[in-house]
């Protein structure tokens, strides 16, 4: 049997359809309703075996004050957004080789290289994914074999959004979003990605939100969200799109509203603040729409957000598509 010294592993983005938000619990975390869906923007995560050495150049260890076993170094077409991928140990991929090396006691140090597609501090799980992805490329590298049940374990210790992208496709997350469970989802969709500038702290929308609502209420599955799904009717899933965070990013950043406008005025079936924003997603068609209606709608929303100079960049995806491959 050859043996790996280099693993990459693909790993997706995530949009939420629905985002319910619960009151802020003891822990300080809050018991959500996450409807994550899968789409076709792209990280690519790759671990290399490192020689052994005696600490990183720059001295940093783990949480837990041990050596690091991960270098970190990113790629990626956006500079501004680059400038935001942390290459220390406050990165989750660095922490998922750690924990995968604590758990296991086989971890050995490891070089990490992120090629970027997937918009940072954007609230579309870019870290997340990236962390997904170090810990089956580490899983495959170290040979530890894992089962999955074991490593959707540990991608829940990392963060709450970490198990998703090992799963993909349309799922709804409880508890912090961890507790995963499958929707029925057979619709294929098409969105336009409106990517800010700007990026925003996820435990900071959160604070906003506790700010906005201190009294609110517990979270539940929309029935018109899961109906829509299960018809695979993009008219109506679009109008069932919801996002509790959406009010605390606006008033974070209130130019959102009208890139927000900008891609509903167009004609976008749906339009919402992916997670915690800043980046804006429309829901521009699918199920079994005819191609060219879907096409021709794009193209009027990607002109008009190109139009009000309010984006960074504007990327096109389908959803839903599978979680973390091996390349
Ligand atoms: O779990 P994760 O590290 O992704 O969470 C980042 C921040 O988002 C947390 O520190 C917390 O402020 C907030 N959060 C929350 N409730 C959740 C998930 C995240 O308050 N269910």
């Amino acid at each position: 049997m050859t043996v790996d010294t280099t693993v990459t592993v693909r790993v997706p983005a995530k949009v939420n359809l629905q985002l319910a938000v619960g009151p802020a619990r003891e822990d300080g975390f809050h018991d959500l309703v996450n409807v994550f869906h899968a789409v076709s923007l792209f990280d690519e995560v790759t671990v290399r075996e490192a020689g052994p050495r005696s600490g990183r150049p720059d001295g940093s260890t783990s949480p837990d004050g041990g050596t690091l076993l991960a270098e970190l170094t990113a790629n990626g077409r956006s500079v501004s957004h680059l400038s935001r991928v942390p290459l220390d140990a406050s990165n989750l991929a660095a922490g998922a080789a750690d924990l995968l090396g604590r758990e296991t006691g086989r971890g050995r140090p490891v070089r990490i290289h992120l090629e970027k597609r997937i918009p940072v501090a954007g609230g579309m799980a870019g870290g997340s994914a990236d962390a997904a992805a170090a810990l089956v490329a580490c899983d495959r590298l170290w040979q530890t074999g894992l089962p999955r049940e074991d490593l959707l374990r540990l991608a829940a210790v990392l963060g709450s959004d970490v198990a998703f992208p090992l799963v993909g496709g349309t799922a709804v997350g409880r508890g912090r979003g961890e507790i995963l469970e499958p929707v029925a989802s057979p619709g294929r969709y098409r969105w336009v990605f409106a990517l800010s500038p700007h990026g925003l702290s996820t435990g900071a929308v959160f604070a906003e939100y506790d700010r906005l609502r201190p009294d609110a209420p517990a979270p539940e599955l929309s029935t018109a969200l899961r109906d829509a799904l299960a018809a695979a009717d993009p008219a109506a899933l679009g109008r069932a799109l919801a996002n509790d965070l959406q009010e605390a990013a606006l008033s974070l950043l209130p130019e959102l509203e009208r890139t927000l406008k900008t891609g509903a005025s167009a004609g976008a079936l749906g339009a919402l603040v992916s997670g915690s924003g800043p980046t804006c997603a429309f829901l521009v068609g699918g199920g079994a729409e005819e191609s060219s209606v879907v096409a021709e709608r794009e193209a009027a929303v990607v002109a008009s957000l190109e139009a009000s100079g309010l984006c960074e960049q504007i990327v096109r995806a389908d959803g839903d598509v599978p979680g973390t491959v091996f390349v």
